[in-house]
């Protein structure tokens, strides 16, 4: 009961709206009125912006200008953010004209002549093809809202997609498929056909001015902009007197045209103003947030699991608690008794447990950058959960990540070189070094490639040589720096102090039988982890490849906050057994055993390619698989030093209570 109000807590926290006193800047309400009262708090005329194309049948997403659409003058483009930037999106004003409260009706746009043979013709025609058969989607922003397109599915509900298709291509197969969206129509039906969808018809909805709301500002005639649908279709027009009505939709064969032949696209729209009080516009992002396929899911499913999870996890302390009080009564028992037994358990490795792991700068370097993952996840999650980072404010968590991330370099330096410290290492120099170029250095790596591959494909994700230069200007410039302020102050600080000496000679380990070896172990170790968070994964990676829009931010910090238990306690157990059967070599293996979470993580993207996704390409394959291993391996980094400060931690915890002579 407790657990279901106070994750609804954070739950409503997650889903807090801008109320009128707090506004981020860009996400103030923008007053509209009709043309004769416009002034500087109220404009008339209402922009549409367009964005770059994606489709879930490739990774590669295209600018507008790409295609050959209607275009205009993108010299005075809207500033991007770095998040933006990196994500793909290019977002270019439109030659489409609306003024607010004037209706629209079948107003020419610009035509589009192909005729056959002329070489520049057949290449704008075939990029216009290859879009439509896989199915790439316009996004279009009015007033900082997606323009969606709203259709009914099979169970009465109505689906809102942030997208909608440019096209559509009817298969020319026996058996014809025919695409969701060439099924919307009837009449796209012949096979072997595009359907090119050069007319839309847009419905803006408004709330009309109220004087509370507005102040001074207040227009008879005024609104603010509550929802834009679109519903784009395919006519044919008479070029002379474009006809909307007209039920004869525009047909591009498959095959190329034949000799002689010309096709003209005429691109309209019509607009027209609905008003309706009442949705506030403090609430105009609901309508889409409700139709995406989260809230089918039952929230009592995502509860339940966690229930278990937390419950299964109080479990396993208690024993710990109650066999871990036993073993110290008993060893603290022995030393004040006469006859001295032979030492047993976790107690007899003392002299070697806290002996330096090999490879230890390395370890030290991954933990730097896994305390530097954490902090950011952490935090980027908190602003999410306060609602600073709404899919209103596009791109923002991206930026706020890795802004995070840049200035986490101090703490990554600082807990690096403690670590070092304590394993006796001397090198610093090439520890700070390290530390600040290591896993940035992979995840830059493996962007630059994919980016190589994006520059080829001609892709609007490809990002500029500017952003590349900022990425790294921020890397050298900023973090670096940074990086060594901690590790000077991790460095001047005392070497930390182990509660046992350390022997000289090592053990000799016994053998081991298979539950206790350590890749079974590890195996085992990412598994509960994993459990708790691949529900949630499922809708991560729906918002990443899907265009579905992520805002559960709620559930995902109460999912994070289980995760570390979860990683704490396995480690914990794990490391517990492992030191009672007598083997001390515990640093790689908690860091490992909790980092084995990213394995599955891994898995499970690959799972979620071979059945959500239809990307049948090399170059998307690449992507996707470029992408995947750069979260794996923040991933890897996060987990892995979860799990190695709870066994850290545990270690000197257990060590430090029992008397050793
Ligand atoms: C625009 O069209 C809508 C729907 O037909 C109508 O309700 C509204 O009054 C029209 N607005 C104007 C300014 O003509
Ligand atoms: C306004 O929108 C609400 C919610 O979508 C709807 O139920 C209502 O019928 C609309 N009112 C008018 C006047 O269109």
């Amino acid at each position: 009961m407790i657990f279901t109000k106070f994750s609804s807590l954070i739950l409503i926290l997650g889903l807090i709206h801008f109320n009128t006193a707090f506004y981020l800047p860009g996400l103030a309400p923008q007053n509209y009125c009709n043309q004769q009262e416009s002034t500087k708090s109220c404009k008339s005329d209402v922009t549409l912006y367009v964005n770059r194309l994606n489709t879930e049948e490739s990774v590669i997403p295209y600018e507008y200008h790409h295609f050959d659409f209607c275009t205009t003058d993108e010299s005075n483009s809207p500033v991007e953010n770095l998040g933006q930037v990196i994500f793909g999106h290019r977002i270019r004003p439109s030659p489409y004209k609306i003024t607010f409260m004037k209706n629209e009706t079948c107003k020419p746009l610009c035509t589009k002549y192909y005729t056959a043979g002329e070489a520049d013709s057949d290449r704008r025609l075939m990029i216009m093809k290859k879009g439509m058969s896989l199915n790439y989607q316009h996004h279009w922003i009015i007033d900082n809202m997606p323009v969606t397109w709203c259709y009914p599915l099979q169970n009465d509900r109505q689906y809102c997609s942030t997208g909608f298709s440019m096209g559509c291509l009817v298969r020319n197969s026996k058996n014809p498929e025919v695409e969701e969206s060439c099924a919307l129509n009837p009449a796209y039906n012949r096979p072997g056909t595009y359907y090119l969808f050069n007319h839309v018809d847009l419905l803006i909805t408004y709330h009309s001015g109220a004087k509370e709301e507005w102040g001074n500002a207040f227009k008879q005639n005024g609104g603010r902009i509550i929802s834009v649908k679109v519903t784009p279709s395919s006519i044919h027009h008479d070029p002379k007197a474009p006809d909307c009505t007209s039920q004869q939709p525009l047909e591009i064969p498959a095959k190329p045209l034949e000799p002689g032949k010309k096709i003209d696209v005429l691109y309209t729209y019509s607009v027209k103003f609905v008003q309706n009080n009442t949705i506030k516009w403090s609430s105009r992002w609901d309508y889409i947030l409700e139709s995406m396929p989260h809230t089918n899911i039952q929230w009592f499913s995502i509860l339940n699991s966690l229930v278990i999870v937390l419950f299964l996890s109080g479990m396993v302390a208690m024993i710990m608690l109650r066999t871990l009080h036993k073993d110290i009564a008993r060893y603290n028992q022995m030393d004040s008794g006469e006859d001295a037994q032979e030492e047993f358990g976790w107690k007899l490795v003392h002299g070697d447990v806290f002996r330096s792991p090999r490879k230890g700068m390395l370890l030290a370097v991954l933990l730097g950058s896994g305390v530097q993952v954490f902090f950011m996840s952490l935090i980027t999650l908190a602003f999410a959960c306060l609602g600073f980072l709404s899919p209103a404010n596009r791109g923002a968590l991206m930026t706020c990540s890795m802004v995070l991330f840049v200035i986490l370099g101090t703490p990554a330096g600082y807990v690096s070189a403690r670590i070092y410290k304590s394993f006796g290492g001397v090198k610093w120099k090439s520890n700070v070094l390290m530390t600040a170029t290591f896993s940035p250095g992979i995840v830059f790596g493996l962007f630059f490639v994919m980016n190589l591959v994006l520059w080829h494909e001609d892709s609007s994700g490809a990002v500029p040589f500017s952003t590349l230069v900022a990425i790294l200007s921020l890397w050298f410039g900023v973090s670096l720096p940074l990086t060594f302020v901690g590790a000077y102050f991790g460095f001047r600080k005392r070497s930390l102090e182990h509660p046992v000496r350390t022997n000289q000679i090592p053990r000799q380990i016994p053998d081991q039988s298979i539950y206790t070896q350590p890749i079974p172990g590890i195996i085992m170790g990412g598994v509960l982890p994993f459990g708790c968070i691949f529900i949630q994964l499922f809708f991560i990676l729906n918002s990443l490849w899907s265009n579905q829009m992520y805002y559960m931010f709620g559930f995902l910090f109460l999912v994070f906050l289980i995760l570390i238990i979860t990683c704490s306690e396995t480690t914990i157990l794990l490391c517990y057994f492992h030191l009672c059967a007598e083997d001390y070599h515990w640093w790689w293996r908690s860091f490992l055993t909790s980092g084995f979470t990213a394995v599955y993580l891994f898995i499970y993207c690959c799972h979620y390619f071979v059945t959500k996704l239809q990307i049948n390409d090399a170059a998307s394959t690449f992507l996707y698989f470029g992408y995947t291993l750069i979260m794996v391996f923040l991933f890897f980094l996060l987990t892995g030093s979860i799990g190695f400060f709870a066994c850290f931690w545990f270690i000197r915890k257990i060590y430090s209570v029992v008397k050793v002579d």
